[in-house]
């Protein structure tokens, strides 16, 4: 396989049941696939940027990232959240999870969006531009190891006020559930 086999591209009413199929198989468990809907149907949903990856008309990667606010002293500003993302185990370490990152940041920066915030492995997303979330004094309320807490601007500056990150109701519930396990 090729990289220029890997399609990218924006999530249809078709593929969600094969997106489920990617997040169980991946997590081995039910708790993202459950999240991903939960996130679909909530007002901080986002269609633009539910990616999925497709081989040969296959899914086999998926990336979400849904409306989130950076609670500052002035006021709150608009921020991505990026979670969950998945490759199907028998797929990865071939660059598909790198697609859908770098896809899913050119496509966040086209629509406007100035930062995007994950928790996750902090050598997996170092790799695209984050960096620790405190270095710009933001704090997060989950339980989760501060290193994980990563941050990108897409927008030169638009971190510099920091601020406490308030994520969408489905992904804090998720992360109270499985304290940040995934
Ligand atoms: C994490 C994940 C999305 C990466 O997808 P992928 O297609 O394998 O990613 P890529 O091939 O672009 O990059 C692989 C690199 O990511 C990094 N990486 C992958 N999984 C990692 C992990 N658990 N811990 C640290 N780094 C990891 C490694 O540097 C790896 O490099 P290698 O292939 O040389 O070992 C995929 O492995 C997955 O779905 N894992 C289970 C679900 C998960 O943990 N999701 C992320 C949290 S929401």
């Amino acid at each position: 396989m090729s990289m220029t086999d890997i399609i990218v591209r924006q999530e249809t009413a078709d593929d969600i049941r094969a997106i489920d199929v990617v997040n169980l198989s991946a997590f081995q468990g039910e708790a993202e696939a459950v999240l991903v809907t939960a996130l679909r149907k909530s007002e901080d949903f986002i269609p633009e940027l539910s990616l999925v990856a497709e081989i040969d008309h296959r899914i086999v990667g998926h990336i979400l990232l849904s409306r989130a606010h950076l609670d500052q002293p002035a006021g709150q500003i608009d921020v991505l959240a990026l979670a969950p993302m998945a490759v199907v185990p028998s797929q990865s370490h071939r660059g598909i999870g790198s697609a859908l990152v770098r896809a899913a940041l050119t496509k966040a920066a086209s629509l406007g969006w100035r930062a995007i915030v994950v928790v996750g492995h902090p050598e997996f997303y170092a790799k695209f531009g984050f960096e620790k979330a405190s270095r710009w004094g933001i704090q997060c309320p989950l339980p989760v190891p501060e290193e994980s807490v990563q941050a990108i601007e897409l927008i030169k500056g638009a971190l510099a006020g920091g601020g406490a990150i308030r994520y969408p109701l489905a992904l804090t519930e998720f992360f109270q559930q499985t304290k940040g396990a995934s």
